[in-house]
């Protein structure tokens, strides 16, 4: 297994508001090994952890994120949708995010956001970039995109990095895309998933990641079953964290 079998979907964000430094530190705090965030891109191009394409659901400001740049939207409060107690926190760039998540000593599943404003290589290129210059333990890294062509650059540019495909339904030919894109992962949504998926999945030697999973028992299930990680926004779902 690359990854952990709990994976602090958006950094446990039933425990601390989404795509936050905070949260992070809430995951470490609980003892949860690994984290899950999206990497997005601003208007300027400055990438960032933030999952809408839009501002409005996570802050008090309106807008699209690719009519932003970061100098409008860094001191924008992130955290007080979750809790005041969270009122300090501030939209994180990718750079800030790997720097915390380092210090911290987590393993990161990084997942790249494609959104229509922008194109694959504009996002892949430049988290790259910032990858080659931050991140230092390519064994805790993994990462995920629904967006084929994103895999495609990577394993033409970083063939070495671990990634993985997100499907919400795994379609049939997912082993002939695993094999072209020389993926490590598949990370589906678990609502759809079959057994015999799993059977085969798991016969091929691939790990198996399952968002988001937030009930106990359907945790347990997938585990119990050869799911080999839990994407979930409470790592604490099964009593412990790890
Ligand atoms: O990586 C799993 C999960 O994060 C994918 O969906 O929309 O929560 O980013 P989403
Ligand atoms: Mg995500």
């Amino acid at each position: 297994m690359i990854a952990s079998r709990l994976i602090a979907h958006r950094g446990a964000s039933l425990l601390a508001p989404e795509n936050t430094l905070g949260a992070m530190t809430k995951t470490h705090e609980i003892g949860t090994p690994w984290v899950e965030i999206d990497v997005n891109r601003l208007g300027d191009g400055t990438l960032v952890m933030f999952h809408d394409d839009q501002l409005g659901r996570l802050t008090s400001a309106r807008g699209r994120l690719c009519d932003q740049r970061w100098e409008d939207v860094k001191a924008l409060d992130i955290g007080s949708h979750f809790s005041a107690d969270y009122s300090g926190e501030r939209i994180a760039t990718l750079s800030q995010a790997l720097d915390h998540i380092q210090t911290l000593g987590l393993g990161l599943n990084l997942e790249i956001k494609v959104y229509p404003e922008f194109t694959p290589e504009q996002i892949v290129f430049d988290t790259i970039k910032v990858l080659d210059t931050q991140w230092r333990d390519t064994d805790k890294l993994l990462i995920s995109s629904f967006n084929s062509e994103v895999l495609n650059l990577l394993h033409h540019w970083r063939p070495d990095w671990q990634c993985g495909h997100l499907w919400e339904r795994i379609p049939n030919d997912w082993a002939e895309i695993a094999e072209e894109l020389n993926l490590v992962s598949v990370h589906c949504d678990h609502r759809y998933l079959t057994l015999e998926q799993v059977r085969q999945i798991r016969a091929s030697g691939l790990d198996l990641y399952c968002y988001t999973v937030n009930e106990p028992e359907r945790a347990a299930h997938l585990l119990q079953l050869g799911v080999d990680g839990i994407i979930t926004d409470d790592p604490l779902l099964l009593g412990a964290s790890r």
